[in-house]
C-alpha cells in the first residue's frame, strides 16, 4: 500500500483545532499501522514513516498539552511482535451456570437438589441470592497474599492471562493480608453504564472502535495486549465465587463472601441468605426492581446452595454445578418488519429459517436477524402439531415482535395481524436443499427438515468445517470460519474435511510457499498457522468427540462418552456393537409386535423404558449388541437420540471413512481422571438394593467423578458390588463371579480414606 509522506515539521501558526485534527489523524494511522503489523504480519507504513509519525504525534503534544486528555497510547512498532496473551489451564474449572426461566423452575431447583441428597421437602436448605452481573468472569490467584495470576474464563479449561491488565483494575487488590496461602478469587469483570457511555463518547471523538454495550466494552478493555490501555478504561470487578483454596473460606457460601469482603474485594451488596424458594423469588423481585437504577448491567439473580459441604455433595455436572442456578430476567422484546425469510443450512444438514429483519433495538442491541426455528413454527403450529400464537403463521412483510434473552439468537415471538400487509402470502417452506438442491425431508416427529446430501452438501460440509475449528472444538488459532469459507474450495490449499487440516503441512512442500504468497498472508503468518495446527494434532478426546459435530452429541454429551469409553478404540468398538441395536430400536418404534415381544423380555424387564427397548430384547439383536446398546444408554446424560446418531454416523460409510481418516491424523488423550488418587479409577461399580446415607444418584454421581464407570447391571466386568439391604439377585451373581461386595459404609470408607 502507498502511505502518503508525513510532515516533519509542525508549523508555529497551527491553530489548536488544527492541531486536533492533527493528532486524531495520527491517532488513526498510527493505530492502523500498529493493528496491521501485530495482528495481520502485513505492515502499512515503512519503519521510517512510522518512527515519522510518531514523533510529529510527540511533537503536538508537547507544543499542545491541553490535546494529552485526547491522547492515547500510540506506537509499539519495533517491539517484538507478541502472539498475544499466554494460556492459563485453571486448576478448577471454570463453570458456567444452569438457567432458570420462571418461578416454577426456581421451585424445580429446589425440588430437584432435594431429591439428589434425599432431603425431605421440610428439610432445612436455604441459598444465597444475588445479582447475576453482566461482564466477564475472571481467576485471580493469590499466593502468600501477593496477586499473582489474573485468567480470564477461556473455554473454562484454559483462559488468557490478563494479570498485567488486572493489576490496573482498582477493584482488583494487589495484596491481601490474612488470606489462606493459597487463594483464587473469581468474580466479575464490568463497567458502569456512566463509564460505558463515556467511554464511547471519547472513542467517537478519537474516530476509535465504539462498543455496543457495557459488556463488550468491559472484554474489550481487558484483553488488550496493552495494559495501559486496560488502566485507560474504568473496569471494576464484583467477587462472588473462588477457585483453588489451601484453606476453607468458611462453612457457608454467605461467610465465606464475607470473608472476601473482609480480604478487600467488592462484593455485591445485594446478596442476601434465603430461607426458601419463596424468598429467593421476593428477592428476584426486588432487584428487579432495582435493576434500572443499579448502575450497571445484570441479566438475572444467581442462587447457590449455601451450606458448602452440600455444595460439595451436590458437585457438578459436566459443564454447570447442580448446587447452583441462574434465574434469569425476561427477555427484551421490540417490534419490527420481516424483509425476508432466508434458509440457512447447518453442519447437521438441518434447514433453520431466518427472519431478515428491519433493524431494531432490542435491550441496546441492534437485531437485523431472528430465528424463526423451523416450518411448524413459521405456520403456527408445535412439535405435536398444536396451535401455537392462536395457529397465527408468519408471513414475509409480518409486523412481529422480537426478543432476545442473554447472548441467545433473538426469536420471533408473536405476529400483528392487523398490520399484515394485503399481499402477503404463507411461506412456503422447501423441500429442496437451497444449497445442493437435494432432498429435504422430515422424519416423523421431527419439526426439523435435513438436506439428505450428508458431505456432498458443501454448505453441510462447510458448516461442519467451521463447527470443527471452533472454540469449544479444536480453536486452531488463525483458522477460523472465515478461513475456512477461503480454503474450503481452494484447488491449491483444499481443506474439505478436518484430516484435510493436518495433512495441509504434509500434503507436498509446496503448501506453506501456496500459503505464504497469499493476498494477505505472508511468511509469518503461515509459519504461525502451520504451527498452531502442529499444536492441536495432541487433542482432549472429548473435545475431539465434540468437533466431529454428530447431530446430539454436545460438549457435555462428548464429555460424558469419552469418560467412559477412555480411548477411542473402545469408543469405536462400542458404537459399532451397539449398531444393530440402534437400527432395531429405531425399526420398532412402527413396529405393532411389540406388545407381543413384550413376554420375551422378562429379563429386562428393568431397561424397559418404552416398547422399543422391548423390541431390542426380543428381535433379532445379538446379545453383545443389546449389552453395548445398554452399555451407551446407561451412561448418565446418553439418552437414544444420541445413541442413534452415533451409530448412523459410523454406519455411514463416507463420514466412518473421514473420522477414521482424522482419527489417524491425530494423538488423542484420554480424558483426564477427576482424580488420579482415587482408589476407584477404572473400576466398574454396581449399587444394589437401598443406600441409606445418600441417593442412588448422588452415589452414582460421587462414584463417576473418581473415575469409576457405574452400570446397572453385574457382569465378568465388574469389579466392585456395593450392596444395601434388600440387595437380591444381582448380590448373588456378584458371588457367584467372585466379585468384591461392600456395603454402603465400606464404600463410603474406600472412597473417603481418612
Ligand atoms: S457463580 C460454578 N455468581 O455467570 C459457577 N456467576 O452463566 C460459578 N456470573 O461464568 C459462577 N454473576 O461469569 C456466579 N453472582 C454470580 C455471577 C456469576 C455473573 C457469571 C459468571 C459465570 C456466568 C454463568
Amino acid at each position: 500500500m502507498r502511505v502518503k509522506q508525513i510532515d516533519k515539521t509542525i508549523s508555529v501558526s497551527l491553530s489548536e483545532q488544527d492541531a486536533r485534527k492533527d493528532l486524531l489523524r495520527l491517532q488513526e494511522q498510527l493505530r492502523l499501522a500498529d493493528l496491521a503489523y501485530h495482528q495481520k504480519d502485513s505492515p502499512i507504513l515503512s519503519d521510517a514513516d512510522y518512527d515519522a509519525a510518531k514523533q510529529r504525534y510527540a511533537d503536538l503534544l508537547d507544543n499542545f498539552p491541553q490535546l494529552t486528555e485526547i491522547a492515547t497510547e500510540v506506537g509499539k512498532v519495533g517491539a517484538p511482535v507478541s502472539s498475544g496473551f499466554t494460556k492459563i489451564t485453571h486448576v478448577q474449572r471454570m463453570l458456567s451456570l444452569g438457567n432458570a426461566f420462571d418461578d416454577e423452575d426456581v421451585v424445580g431447583f429446589d425440588s430437584s437438589i432435594r431429591k439428589y441428597l434425599g432431603l425431605a421437602a421440610t428439610a432445612p436448605l436455604a441459598y444465597s441470592a444475588e445479582p447475576k452481573i453482566d461482564g466477564l468472569s475472571l481467576s485471580l490467584r493469590y499466593e502468600n497474599g501477593q496477586l499473582r495470576q489474573a485468567a480470564t474464563r477461556g473455554d473454562g479449561s484454559t483462559g488468557e492471562n490478563v494479570t498485567a491488565n488486572a493489576r490496573t483494575i482498582l477493584d482488583i487488590p494487589q495484596q491481601i493480608t490474612g488470606a489462606p496461602d493459597v487463594l483464587e478469587v473469581r468474580g466479575e469483570v464490568y463497567m458502569s453504564h456512566e463509564d460505558f457511555t463515556a467511554l464511547n463518547i471519547r472513542q467517537q471523538e478519537r474516530g476509535g472502535k465504539t462498543f455496543a454495550n457495557p459488556r463488550n466494552a468491559a472484554a474489550g478493555s481487558l484483553r488488550q495486549l496493552d495494559a495501559e490501555i486496560t488502566r485507560s478504561r474504568p473496569l471494576r470487578f464484583f467477587a462472588y465465587s473462588w477457585g483453588a483454596l489451601s484453606a476453607p473460606l468458611g462453612v457457608t457460601q454467605m461467610e465465606a463472601i464475607k470473608r472476601l469482603k473482609t480480604l478487600g474485594f467488592q462484593t455485591n451488596p445485594l446478596t442476601r441468605l434465603c430461607a426458601n424458594p419463596t424468598e429467593m423469588i421476593e428477592h428476584y423481585r426486588k432487584i428487579e426492581v432495582q435493576r434500572a437504577t443499579l448502575g450497571y448491567d445484570i441479566d438475572g439473580v444467581v442462587y447457590k446452595a449455601n451450606e458448602l459441604g452440600l455444595q460439595d455433595r451436590l458437585g457438578f455436572r459436566s459443564t454447570t454445578p447442580r448446587w447452583a442456578i441462574a434465574h434469569k430476567f425476561p427477555a427484551e422484546l421490540a417490534w419490527t418488519r420481516i424483509e425476508t425469510i432466508d434458509i440457512q443450512v447447518g453442519r447437521t444438514g438441518a434447514l433453520s429459517p431466518v427472519a431478515r429483519l428491519a433493524p431494531v433495538t432490542v435491550g441496546g442491541v441492534v437485531v437485523s436477524n431472528a430465528t424463526l426455528h423451523n416450518e411448524d413454527y413459521i405456520a403456527g403450529r408445535d412439535s405435536k402439531g398444536e396451535e401455537i400464537r392462536g395457529g397465527k403463521d408468519i408471513r414475509i412483510g409480518d409486523w412481529v415482535q422480537v426478543y432476545r434473552a442473554g447472548d441467545v439468537i433473538p426469536k420471533v415471538a408473536d405476529v400483528d395481524l392487523s398490520k399484515r400487509p394485503a399481499n402477503a402470502v404463507a411461506f412456503v417452506f422447501p423441500t429442496v436443499c437451497p444449497e445442493c438442491s437435494s432432498q429435504a425431508e422430515r422424519e416423523d416427529g421431527d419439526s426439523v427438515r435435513y438436506c439428505t446430501a450428508g458431505m456432498i452438501c458443501p454448505a453441510q460440509a462447510k458448516e461442519k468445517m467451521k463447527h470443527f475449528v471452533a472454540r469449544k472444538a479444536f480453536d486452531i488459532e488463525g483458522l477460523g470460519a472465515k478461513q475456512i469459507e477461503m480454503f474450503y474450495g481452494d484447488e491449491h490449499l483444499s481443506i474439505r474435511e478436518p484430516a484435510d487440516i493436518f495433512t495441509l503441512a504434509t500434503r507436498d512442500q509446496g503448501q506453506f510457499t501456496k500459503l505464504k504468497n497469499r493476498n494477505g498472508w505472508g511468511d509469518q503468518s503461515a509459519a504461525k498457522l502451520f504451527a498452531a495446527i502442529e499444536d492441536k494434532r495432541r487433542i482432549d478426546f472429548g473435545r475431539m468427540l465434540f468437533s466431529l459435530g454428530i447431530r446430539h452429541v454436545g460438549e457435555a454429551a462428548a464429555k460424558d462418552l469419552a469418560l467412559h469409553f477412555m480411548n477411542w478404540e473402545n469408543f469405536l468398538q462400542g458404537v459399532d456393537a451397539a449398531r444393530p441395536a440402534a437400527v432395531a430400536w429405531r425399526n420398532a418404534d412402527e413396529s405393532e409386535e411389540a406388545e407381543r415381544l413384550t413376554a420375551k423380555s422378562e429379563g429386562r424387564r428393568a431397561k424397559i423404558k418404552d416398547s422399543r427397548d422391548v423390541a431390542i430384547a426380543a428381535c433379532d439383536v445379538s446379545l453383545a449388541a443389546t449389552a453395548a446398546w445398554d452399555d451407551l444408554t446407561g451412561i448418565d446424560g446418553i439418552g437414544a437420540s444420541v445413541v442413534l446418531s452415533l451409530t448412523d454416523a459410523f454406519a455411514n460409510s463416507e463420514e466412518r471413512a473421514a473420522i477414521l481418516r482424522l482419527a489417524n491424523e491425530l494423538d488423542i488423550v484420554p480424558p483426564e481422571m477427576p482424580s488420579s488418587v482415587s482408589p476407584v479409577v477404572g473400576n466398574t461399580v454396581v449399587f444394589t438394593g437401598s443406600l441409606e446415607k445418600m441417593t442412588r444418584a448422588e452415589a452414582k454421581a460421587r462414584a463417576e467423578s473418581l473415575g469409576a464407570k457405574v452400570s446397572g447391571s453385574v457382569s465378568k466386568k465388574t469389579d466392585i458390588l456395593v450392596a444395601g439391604p434388600g440387595a437380591g439377585s444381582k448380590a448373588k451373581k456378584a458371588a457367584e463371579l467372585g466379585i468384591e461386595v461392600l456395603d454402603e459404609d465400606g464404600w463410603l470408607a474406600l472412597i473417603n480414606p481418612e
